[in-house]
C-alpha cells in the first residue's frame, strides 16, 4: 500500500504521543509552564510575576479533573479566602454609584502601556451586563442588572457584595473574576462606589 498523506499524518500523530507517554504528568507540566514563561517578556509594570499562581489557584488550574478536590475542600478554600477580606475601617461600604458607572465601563489599567500612578478600571461590562443604557457587554459573568432590585440593601447583601468584588474567589473557589481588591487593582474607595452601583434603589442598574 502506497502511504497517502493521511497515514503520513496518523503515524506523525502516534509517534507524537508514544513520545509524550513517555514523560510524567509533573514533567509534561514543568515543560508547559516553561514554555508559558518563555513566551512572556516583562515590560514596564507587566511583571512575569503575574504567572506565578498562589495555592487555590494552582488547584483551580489542574488540567485533570479527577485531581480537583472534593466540594468541603473548596469551601474550605473559599473560607480561608474569606478571612482575607479586608473591610474598609470605617464601616461604610457604599460609594457614590456615579463613579461606580465610570469605574465599570473602564478597561483602563495594569497593562505594559498604563501608567501606573492612574488609578485602574473595572472592565465589569467585559463579563456582566450592568445599567440597562450599556448595551455593549459581555457574558462570562451573569447578568447583573436589577442587583440591588432583587436582592435587597440589607447588611449582609452589601457585606457579600463588597466582598465579591474584592476577592471573588472567596465565594466562587474557582472563579474567573479578578479579585479586585486582594490583588490591588481597584481601591477601597473604589471598590465601595462599585458596590453602590450595584446596590443604590436610584443607580440605573435598579431602575
Ligand atoms: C473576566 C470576567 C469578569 C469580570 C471582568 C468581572 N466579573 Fe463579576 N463575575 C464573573 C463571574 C464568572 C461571576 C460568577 C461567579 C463566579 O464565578 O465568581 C461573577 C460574579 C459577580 C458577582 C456576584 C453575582 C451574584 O449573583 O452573586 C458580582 C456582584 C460581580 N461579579 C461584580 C463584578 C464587578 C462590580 C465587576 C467589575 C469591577 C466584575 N464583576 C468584573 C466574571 C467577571
Amino acid at each position: 500500500m502506497k502511504p497517502t498523506l493521511l497515514t503520513a499524518a496518523a503515524i506523525v500523530l502516534t509517534g507524537g504521543i508514544a513520545g509524550c507517554a513517555s514523560l510524567s504528568d509533573a514533567e509534561l507540566a514543568r515543560q508547559a509552564a516553561d514554555i508559558m514563561r518563555a513566551s512572556f517578556k516583562e515590560r514596564g509594570q507587566a511583571k512575569l510575576d503575574r504567572l506565578n499562581q498562589d495555592a487555590p489557584q494552582a488547584v483551580c488550574s489542574l488540567d485533570d479533573p479527577a485531581k480537583k478536590p472534593p466540594v468541603a475542600d473548596l469551601e474550605r478554600m473559599e473560607k480561608a479566602q474569606q478571612a482575607l477580606i479586608k473591610y474598609p475601617a470605617d464601616g461604610r461600604l457604599l460609594g457614590d454609584w456615579r463613579e461606580g458607572e465610570k469605574i465599570a465601563q473602564s478597561g483602563v489599567g495594569k497593562q505594559f502601556s498604563d501608567n501606573p500612578a492612574n488609578p485602574s478600571g473595572g472592565n465589569c461590562y467585559a463579563c456582566h451586563q450592568m445599567s440597562p443604557q450599556e448595551i455593549s457587554f459581555g457574558t462570562i459573568g451573569p447578568p447583573l442588572l436589577h442587583y440591588g432590585k432583587l436582592r435587597g440593601n440589607s447588611e449582609a447583601i452589601q457585606r457579600y457584595t463588597y466582598g465579591k468584588i474584592y476577592n471573588p474567589q472567596a465565594f466562587t473557589a474557582c472563579s474567573n473574576m479578578p479579585r479586585f481588591g486582594h490583588n490591588g487593582i481597584l481601591t477601597e474607595q473604589q471598590i465601595k462606589h462599585l458596590t453602590a452601583l450595584l446596590l443604590d434603589p436610584s443607580s440605573p442598574v435598579n431602575r
